[in-house]
């Protein structure tokens, strides 16, 4: 296993990292000390052709200028909060009337602290952050880390755990955006996705969970068997914005033509699966304009607006005791999906 650390850029007088870590078979996993970007994951096809599965950018200043969250940690709560709402407390309302992703400067826009860790079957980056007592509104000094491991095995393990002074709300995730057909040339359409969910959450117009969960059975939401994405979308032409409650952690992503398969297992409550279905932007990825389909983020979560339904897994955290919770990412190469 080899590592290396080179100086990305700066922000807000801090000096930005980017960890290189290359694993016994030469695969390379990279990502920032800001935002904890995750920025490439370079594995091999069918071919043995090694290609990058993730959505990035080259330069740290579009990260900072444009990113949709690319490779982020998202925190301190994913998703939305309606209203902003929390009992008394009103947090920034950084979507409309509604509260997104942590808010303003939120985790994916801070340079944390870092370091490089080795272990028998990995090297990997330990990132902390402390998070200030009424920081976009929420109460506590949260001390958070989030500790990436990249293994001889293709195995990205995220591990997260975060201890606070006061009681709040916690719920991050990763946002990375996947595309496995390598370095972004094919959309996600031919991909086919499987997710462990018997349901699925109701959103309104803001894409704020309504509180119901609907089954998934005879609906377009039905991903316990594989489903090929373009075929899902055909009958759900709006795309995919949407938290799916998990039954055992397991998600799987496959491209059959470079043979690429990704493997999440996580002890979340839920994935939120996003088809960017409609995204039209300016920004480049890979060197093209990133528009509808070019990746797919699987954001492995608890139920988000969590807050305002209690029938969901609570987000709410205590001081006196340590939160924590993993998510696994496995990469593979298979023949077919068995
Ligand atoms: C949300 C999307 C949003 C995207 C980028 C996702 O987690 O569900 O609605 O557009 O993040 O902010």
């Amino acid at each position: 296993m080899k590592y290396s650390n080179t100086v990305y850029g700066y922000k807000d007088g801090k000096e930005v990292i980017e960890y290189r870590l290359v694993n016994n078979q030469g695969n390379v996993f990279r990502c920032l000390n800001y935002g904890a970007v995750v920025t490439a994951i370079e594995i091999p096809d069918r071919s043995g052709q090694v290609e990058n599965v993730v959505l990035g950018f080259d330069h740290l200043k579009d990260y900072i200028k444009d990113s949709p969250y690319f490779g982020a940690i998202v925190g301190r709560v994913a998703g939305r909060i309606k209203d902003g709402r929390w009992g008394e407390l009103q947090l920034t309302k950084n979507e409309g009337q509604n509260h997104i992703h942590g808010g303003n400067q939120n985790f994916s826009q801070v340079v944390w602290d870092s370091e490089m860790i080795t272990g028998a079957d990995y090297t990997g980056v330990l990132f902390t952050h402390t998070s200030p007592a009424d920081d976009n509104g929420y109460p506590g000094n949260l001390k958070v880390q989030v500790t990436y491991y990249w293994t001889n095995d293709n195995c990205w393990k995220m591990k997260i755990k975060a201890v606070t002074d006061e009681t709040t709300l916690f719920n991050p995730t990763n946002h990375t955006y996947f595309n496995l057909s390598g370095n972004v040339k094919r959309t996600i359409l031919d991909h086919t996705l499987q997710v462990s969910s018997d349901t699925f959450a109701e959103t309104d117009r803001e894409k704020c969970p309504t509180g119901r969960l609907l089954s998934v059975e005879g609906t377009p939401f039905d991903f316990r068997k594989p489903v090929r994405i373009g075929h899902a979308i055909h009958k759900q032409p709006s795309g995919y914005d949407t938290p799916f409650k998990l039954t055992s952690g397991f998600i799987q992503l496959f491209d059959d033509s470079s043979g690429r398969k990704l493997t999440i297992q996580t002890d979340r409550e839920a994935v939120v699966v996003f088809s960017t279905t409609g995204m039209n932007e300016d920004y480049l990825v890979a060197g093209e304009k990133m528009s509808s389909h070019r990746g797919i983020a699987l954001e492995t979560q608890e139920l988000p607006d969590a807050v305002h339904h209690p029938q969901f897994q609570s987000i709410v955290i205590h001081p006196g005791h340590t939160y924590t919770c993993q998510t696994e990412y496995q990469f593979s190469v298979e023949d077919t999906l068995s």
